[in-house]
């Protein structure tokens, strides 16, 4: 049996990585005093029609539906921005607080073909700031995936790509007036962008397509037919990114995949990824809450790709805790239980073969497994415990207690490994 397509393990071998950018966003969200928040995989499949949009890809066409043994429709969450939504207002989180700042991590799934850096089973973190009007939340927002993003990277390697949208109603008018534009050259577009002009001409501004390329790059944009208000805001987070050193570049065809955007939109590109370059995005989306059957409450937020933001990462050298080994015969198993249960009880890391084998096979097993030190028990004859130095071969007898043995361990070895 295989996993299914798209979906991968994280073997023993990949977890330092994970757990060291698991650690590494913990610290950034703890910093910017963001409160995580964990919602369930399976969701109503409405929501997202609802809250993302049933004519985006992520929704549309790539989300696992299916009916479950009491005929609910329900789905395995493709984003979680729709989850949290759901969850503030179900628990009236806002009726606490008025503004609240959450943070999340978790599995998402997106029945999209597998690439490098494109799974059906991927984690996003993201963060969603809510209740705030203002452009000082779009920038909190992107200067903290700035500072993740940052701190995980080679410097120069993340590009902040940004734009508006505009409130709803100016994205109506200029859907109209890009339709009108694009069906001037209907037949010269890609088949995808073809079909996009019927569902969500917007995407096709997204369009990678040579063919589709060329007419956008010619086509009206929004920022034309933006309010003054609109305007104000945008040019706020501009400003205040520039009044952070954040460097961005501005792309006015810049749209993202999902429908719930109003106002600031953004995207983050590696240099380091292949054709996926996208490890995170996000942008306001004001009238999602509302959407839900909520009040009008405002938010702005982002996600990133966990698999990307690794595949993107420097990673440092892991630098694993010392492990102790204790390797004993069968005659001394209950001296090794009482031993490594204490050793462990005062956090030192041990471990043992459990089939006692020859003490020479022991000590190569300890040594593929890196340990630093191995402590042998009755050897060689009953009476002592050695502690021999994996690395340097050293080694010193003690009598065999398991108490005086874990002090000796936990004062001397583990002290000079710290
Ligand atoms: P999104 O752009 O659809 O936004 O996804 C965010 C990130 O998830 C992407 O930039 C990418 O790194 C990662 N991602 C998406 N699909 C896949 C995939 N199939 N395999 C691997 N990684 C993937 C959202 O989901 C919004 N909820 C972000 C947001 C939060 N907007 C406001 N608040």
């Amino acid at each position: 049996m295989q996993a299914l397509r798209g979906m991968r393990d994280i073997l023993p071998s990949e977890i330092p990585q994970w757990q060291w950018i698991e650690s590494l966003i913990a610290r950034w969200m703890e910093r910017y005093a963001y409160h995580e928040i964990r919602t369930p995989m399976l969701e109503y499949a409405d929501l997202f029609y609802h809250g993302v949009g049933d004519d985006t890809d992520a929704v549309g066409k790539e989300m696992y539906i299916f009916s479950d043994r009491g005929g609910d429709q329900v789905a395995l969450r493709p984003e979680l921005t729709a989850p949290v939504a759901r969850a503030i207002l179900q628990h009236a989180l806002h009726k606490q607080s008025p503004t609240l700042r959450l943070w999340y991590y978790g599995a998402c799934f997106r029945y999209e073909r597998p690439q490098k850096g494109r799974q059906r089973q991927f984690h996003q973190v993201g963060a969603e700031c809510i209740g705030y009007r203002e452009a000082d939340a779009d920038t909190e927002i992107i200067a903290l995936a700035w500072d993740i993003l940052s701190d995980a990277t080679e410097p120069g390697t993340i590009e902040l790509v940004l734009n508006t949208l505009g409130t709803e109603e100016e994205q109506r008018q200029y859907r109209d007036v890009l339709v009108a534009y694009l069906e001037r050259y209907a037949s010269d577009l890609s088949e995808v962008s073809q079909q996009r002009l019927r569902t969500n001409p917007l995407r096709i501004l997204d369009s990678k397509d040579e063919r589709d390329r060329s007419i956008i790059n010619a086509a009206p944009t929004l920022h034309a037919m933006l309010s003054p208000e609109s305007r104000v805001h945008y040019d706020a987070v501009k400003e205040l990114l520039a009044a952070l050193s954040i460097p961005f570049r501005e792309d006015p065809f810049l749209v993202r995949g999902l429908d719930y955007y109003t106002h600031t939109v953004f995207e983050f590109r590696s240099t380091r990824l292949g054709a996926q370059d996208a490890v995170g995005g996000g942008g306001r989306y004001d009238q999602l809450l509302a959407r839900l059957g909520g009040e009008q409450l405002p938010g702005v937020g982002f996600g990133i790709g966990v698999e990307r933001l690794l595949l993107a990462s420097n990673i440092p050298q892991q630098s694993s805790t010392p492990l102790v080994y204790v390797a004993a015969d069968r005659a001394h198993h209950v001296t090794l239980h009482r031993l490594t249960h204490t050793l462990r009880q005062k956090g030192i890391a041990c471990t043992t073969d459990l089939q006692f084998r020859s003490l020479k096979a022991q000590l190569r097993y300890a040594n593929k497994l890196g340990c630093s030190f191995a402590i042998l028990l009755g050897v060689p004859d009953g009476g002592e415990a050695t502690i021999k130095n994996m690395e340097t071969g050293e080694q010193l007898a003690l009598p065999l207690d398991a108490d005086r043995i874990t002090e000796h361990v936990a004062t001397t070895i583990i002290a000079d490994h710290s």
